[in-house]
């Protein structure tokens, strides 16, 4: 489980801030607010027969830190992170940029699912099952 703290606004360019309210709500406003994430990375796959470990946990942790929190933690999302440019950071779109990173840097054979929590009862998964 990993966590980070980031602030962002859900909005879309084309719509004005009446739209923009109507669809997102308070994610909207235009000063930006923040959450706390958190984030649950389940992998699977074989267990190595030399180790019988499926996975180094302390190395998977170090890739969840470098790929995740210093990429987030802190962080205007919309203004810092490249990302979310043009992408609108909902959760749904934090979790597939999430997927994405972590993916990069995991070995084919292990399967990724990853669960990102914006509120403590409100979580998207990538992929969806
Ligand atoms: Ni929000």
């Amino acid at each position: 489980m990993a966590h980070f703290n980031s602030a962002h606004r859900l909005f879309n360019p084309d719509w004005d801030d009446a739209k923009n309210f109507e669809v997102f709500g308070l994610c909207s406003n235009p000063h930006y607010h923040g959450h706390n994430y958190e984030l649950e990375v389940r992998v699977t796959g074989e267990i190595n027969p030399d180790t019988g470990m499926l996975i180094d946990l302390k190395w998977l942790k170090e890739i969840i830190k470098v790929e995740v929190e210093d990429k987030l933690d802190h962080k205007n999302l919309n203004i810092e992170v490249p990302e979310f440019q043009k992408l609108i950071p909902t959760a749904e779109n934090i979790c597939i940029v999430i997927w994405q990173w972590l993916r990069k840097s995991l070995d084919e054979q292990y399967d990724l699912k990853v669960r990102l929590y914006e509120t403590p009862r409100n979580y998207v998964e990538f992929p969806a099952e």
